[in-house]
């Protein structure tokens, strides 16, 4: 039988590599990998080197969200600002582990920073998936986080400035005096409740939905996802947002991929984006393909919707989709020299 020598066997690899799947061909040059929503560089760079030392999936998505936590990340994540319509800010996040399929999450986290970390702490100390408001941070302080306030100075002029405005924008309808001039407190508009189109949240920019979603997939073949952020300016107090919520905010499932999601999150929880995703990528379609798909979807009900997808198989492909975003997202693995920033072109 003939030989094959050296050079033939390497360009029946790059053959390989040009037609099989990516994450098939070069799985050792895309695993372990860590990708995250906006140019949070500090929550990828941070976590990097552990992940590629063999630090578990589930423990890097909390500590690269805990990173932008403490950073304040974009004014979007932690404490210090976008105080709610009593001027609190409140917080939401969620953890998920594709490997034991458990869930941690806490909507509306009053008076304790650590926001991902009391996520984690309600899947290893509590049966439960999801704890809000001030039973949150009830269960938190009995974990042992530290009740402190999340105001600033600057989340307290921002309030002071937005109430000299009338408070606006502000997330209020159907009720009287008109919210779109005046300051509550609101009643029911004595107009009754109107029907009228459907449309997304008007006061969103970049500044006002850079959640921060991560998703790790570590030597183990081990995906997690974790989600972090302090929810719309001005919110309705007690208003809680996609991020805690699974299937919206984030999903993740050792046998496919993970995927998470920012943006417009009252709009983007209904229609469970990232869950929507990862099932997608079950079926083998491509990362690109599957969140594209996910927020056309959304558009196709909420045409002025503005929000993003990121997601990657658990063979190391990833890809994400946007509308009405100036979005990137960061990704790092074995195969790049250091992390990447990525622009998206948006889908029109
Ligand atoms: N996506 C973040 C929020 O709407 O709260």
């Amino acid at each position: 039988m003939k030989m094959i020598g050296k050079q033939h066997l390497a360009s029946v690899l790059l053959c390989l590599q040009l037609y099989l799947p990516i994450g098939l061909a070069m799985n050792g040059d895309l695993l372990p990998l860590i990708i995250n929503t906006w140019n949070f560089s500090m929550a990828t760079s941070q976590t990097w080197q552990p992940l590629d030392a063999g630090a578990p999936a589930i423990d890097i998505v909390v500590q690269g969200c805990s990173a932008c936590e403490e950073l304040q990340c974009d004014g979007s994540v932690g404490y210090g600002n976008h105080p709610d319509d009593i001027g609190e800010t409140t917080l939401d996040a969620m953890v998920m582990d594709g490997k034991t399929m458990q869930i941690g999450a806490v909507g509306d986290l009053r008076r304790v920073k650590d926001a991902i970390s009391v996520a984690r702490a309600v899947m290893n100390f509590s049966k439960h998936t999801l704890l809000v408001g001030e039973s949150a941070t009830k269960f938190a302080v009995a974990i042992g986080f530290k009740e402190e306030s999340l105001s600033t100075n600057k989340s307290v002029e921002a309030f002071n400035e937005w109430k000299k405005n009338n408070c606006q924008p502000n997330f209020w309808k159907n009720v009287w005096p008109d919210p779109s001039k005046s300051c509550g407190p609101y009643k029911p508009s004595p107009g009754g409740v109107k029907m009228t189109p459907p449309t997304a949240n008007q006061d969103i920019s970049q500044e006002n939905h850079d959640t921060i979603g991560m998703i790790a997939i570590d030597r183990m073949n081990n995906v997690a996802a974790g989600v972090s952020t302090n929810g719309l300016n001005h919110k309705v107090h007690g208003r809680v947002g996609d991020s805690p919520i699974p299937g919206a905010g984030g999903y993740a499932d050792n046998d496919v991929g993970g995927a998470a999601a920012t943006g417009d999150g009252d709009i983007m929880m209904r229609f469970l984006p990232s869950f929507f995703v990862v099932e997608q990528m079950r079926m083998g379609i491509n990362p690109d393909d599957a969140c594209t798909n996910a927020i056309k979807r959304i558009v196709r009900h909420y045409p002025d919707f503005s929000g993003a997808v990121v997601a990657a198989t658990i063979n190391g492909t990833y890809g994400a989709a946007c509308h009405n975003a100036n979005f990137v997202y960061n990704i790092q693995n074995p195969s790049m020299p250091q992390m990447m920033t990525v622009p998206v072109t948006c889908i029109s």
